[in-house]
């Protein structure tokens, strides 16, 4: 097994974009080598890649690939191909905002090219530049994080927020790897979070590769672990951060609410391209996935054929329940409409 996760890559000599096939682990690690929109568009909603700025990063090289693989020689018809490759790859997963981000990030040089040949190649380097901003972004906003976490501290976790679920490093784990980097003792609770388990496959996988201790629990046990004090704080990544709430994999809300009663500081890791300042919690669509993700166990029957299954991906936690967002541009705490504002500015820290 690897100790350095690169989770999504672009292989210049093949023209093909390498990933980790995050549904095989953490019984198999399997790269994936992807040369079609197709293909990419089905690992995402598949969840093979996942994770707000992993999507950011496929979204891109996914554009990117259009534009190399588009075989429409007039230069009008190649745009609208690579358009309309670009709205297949936006609409896999509706809440990450990261996703149509990166997507956008590349179609804008497509689109504003003087020619095909110039718009693929500025179309690579966009997207590579996107896939190596995402880990030194995150590098820089562990280091920033790293501060909030004592010497000692035991973390709790919700979901995937790590390597994985990046280029590489994380968003609220690499923080935990700066925290240890910087030579802090660091335990990790890590969720399991129902209903795909991004807690038990992924982050005890990453953690474990680490050699950071990390501690499965149920998602429900996360209440009684604050009330008997055996969690130090709580962090956890985002899909989208509105004006007014956090979006993360469904039950952060409820870690956030037990967080708040029990006095335990709750922060969010995220870069800025996670940031949509320009819809309200009410705008966003929560993604709902298919009943057998939550009705099956692999072969496994979990629930009476028939019986209706809500199964939602994400919630939405009210940004007064957070302590502090942790950023490549700093740490931004309450009034959030404030830090926002100096983030965006560069003058927050
Ligand atoms: O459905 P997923 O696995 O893509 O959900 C991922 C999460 O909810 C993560 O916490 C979030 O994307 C932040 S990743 C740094």
């Amino acid at each position: 097994m690897p100790k350095a996760t690169t989770t999504i890559a672009w292989d210049p000599d093949t023209e093909s974009i390498l990933f980790i096939d995050q549904t095989a682990l953490p019984r198999r690690y399997e790269v994936v080598r992807c040369s079609s929109v197709e293909r990419l568009a089905e690992g995402i909603r598949r969840l093979e890649i996942r994770g707000a700025p992993a999507l950011g990063v496929a979204g891109a090289l996914g554009v990117a690939l259009a534009a190399l693989t588009s075989r429409k020689p007039d230069p009008d018809r190649f745009r609208s191909d690579v358009r309309k490759a670009a709205e297949v790859l936006r609409s896999t997963r509706p809440t990450a905002v990261n996703l149509a981000w990166g997507v956008d990030r590349v179609l804008d040089r497509v689109l504003t090219a003087p020619s095909i040949e110039e718009a693929r190649a500025r179309a690579v380097a966009e997207a590579v530049a996107v896939a190596d901003e995402d880990e030194a972004v995150c590098r820089t906003l562990g280091d920033y994080g790293a501060d909030l976490i004592p010497d000692g501290a035991t973390v709790l976790t919700h979901c995937n927020a790590g390597a994985l679920a990046c280029r590489a490093w994380g968003t609220a784990l690499g923080v935990v790897r700066s925290a240890v980097a910087a030579g802090k003792e660091v335990r990790v609770i890590a969720c399991e979070t129902r209903p795909l388990n991004q807690g038990s496959r992924l982050t005890c996988w990453e953690m474990a590769h680490e050699g950071i201790d990390v501690t499965l629990i149920t998602d429900s046990s996360a209440a009684y672990l604050m009330q008997t004090g055996a969690v130090d704080l709580a962090i956890v990544g985002a899909d989208r951060i509105t004006h007014d709430a956090v979006f993360n994999k469904i039950g952060t809300y409820m870690h956030a609410v037990c967080a708040r009663h029990h006095a335990i500081p709750f922060y969010v890791a995220a870069p800025l391209s996670t940031f949509d300042l320009v819809h309200m919690a009410k705008d966003i669509t929560i993604e709902e996935r298919s009943r057998d993700e939550l009705a099956w166990c692999g072969d496994r029957q979990l629930a009476p054929e028939g019986v209706r299954v809500l199964n939602l991906a994400f919630d939405a936690t009210p940004l007064d329940l957070v302590t502090a967002i942790v950023t490549e541009a700093g740490v931004l705490r309450p009034p959030y409409r404030e830090a926002f504002a100096s983030a965006r500015r560069g003058d927050a820290r």
